[in-house]
């Protein structure tokens, strides 16, 4: 097996069934592909196309997204999740305002040490929208080369990574790489897929070492002896007066840093201490429906609790971190996925 024809196949089924007409393959510039990259990691295409559009519309350059609140852009992202991205995106753009005059950077350090973008990504950026010749190895490209490779070990572990980067340097041709990087990612988002790889189509098929085996969901091998993630649990406290609810931002770290959500107790005994520091008494607490959300580290079984609050809440003071959330009116803040799962309750609903 030679690399050339590896690079050429796949270049040539790029040229029939690879996607050219997306958003961010028009007009291509670092910013716009930028933008692109961080949108679709962990993220399906159908699922960014509308926001990646709506966040071009508002920001169409980089100094316009450095000028912008960093709520309107968590704004902009609410429901995509990995807000860490969003912020980052954010930060990044005020560097590139304050320290490169607006212009994005084209060297690939420059690029790398941007808050953000690792070394996947940065050359995914340059290869893409200039054509410079850099590897890429994101989930996509591990699963394509793993399996091609069949080749044994967690792509996490250090050793495992390295190889794997030595064979993508090795197998990204001196052509045409801004096609083979957009036909990698493809190919590992499309035909090769984490649970269900389509090996009969795909052009690698002949020569991958897991489809020889019969086995190519066995690569990448999974995380070894993955730990169970421990288990919180957590009381949200829905307080709604008329068509408002009273939203929290979150401080700028941790989860849901910088996004509005409901205030967050230990138990309904803290709920109702807290009401009566308010002077609220004698008010119904009514337990909604628990749900568990997943982060990375941790599930969350999270308990909502309603309290329709009987008059006008003058006595809750809203400072610049604590709003009142108009249901018929959603201002423009950034929103974790359990605060919208909750405004959508049918509770809620007036
Ligand atoms: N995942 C990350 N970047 C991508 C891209 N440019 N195309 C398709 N899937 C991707």
């Amino acid at each position: 097996m030679n690399q050339a024809t590896f690079s050429q196949r796949l270049l040539d089924w790029y040229d029939i069934s690879g996607r050219k007409t997306l958003p961010w393959q028009q007009n291509k510039t670092p910013y716009r592909v930028w933008v692109s990259e961080i949108m679709l990691q962990q993220t399906q295409v159908s699922t960014v196309i509308p926001y990646y559009e709506r966040f071009m519309e508002r920001f169409p350059d980089v100094v316009s997204l450095a000028n912008a609140p960093q709520d309107e852009v968590l704004h902009l992202w609410t429901g995509l999740g990995y807000y860490a991205r969003a912020r980052n995106l954010h930060k990044a753009s005020q560097v590139i305002r304050d320290q490169y005059a607006g212009a994005f950077p084209e060297t690939f350090e420059e690029v790398a040490a941007l808050p953000g973008i690792g070394r996947s990504t940065a050359g995914a950026i340059l290869s893409l929208s200039l054509k410079q010749h850099h590897a890429i190895l994101d989930g996509n490209v591990k699963r394509v080369l793993t399996r091609w490779l069949a080749l044994e070990g967690w792509p996490g572990q250090k050793q495992i990574e390295n190889e794997l980067w030595n064979w993508a340097i090795k197998l990204t041709p001196s052509e045409r790489v801004e096609h083979y990087n957009q036909a990698m990612m493809d190919l590992g988002a499309s035909l090769c897929s984490r649970s269900k790889p389509q090996c009969p189509l795909c052009p690698m098929h002949d020569d991958c070492g897991a489809y020889q085996q019969g086995k190519p969901t066995a690569y990448p091998t999974p995380k070894p002896n993955k730990k169970q993630i421990p288990v919180k649990q957590t009381c949200l406290l829905i307080m709604q007066h008329q068509h408002t609810v009273w939203l929290q931002q979150r401080p700028a770290h941790g989860i849901w840093g910088g996004l509005f959500s409901f205030p967050e107790f230990n138990d309904v005994n803290e709920v109702e201490l807290w009401l009566q520091q308010h002077g609220y008494t004698n008010l119904t607490i009514r337990p909604l429906t628990a749900f568990r959300h997943t982060f990375s580290h941790f599930h969350l079984d999270i308990t909502p609790l309603l309290v329709s609050l009987p008059h006008p809440a003058h006595s809750i003071m809203e400072q610049s971190n604590e709003l009142w959330y108009n249901l018929n009116q959603p201002p423009s803040v950034g929103l974790s996925a359990v605060t919208l799962k909750l405004l959508t309750y049918p509770e809620l609903q007036q």
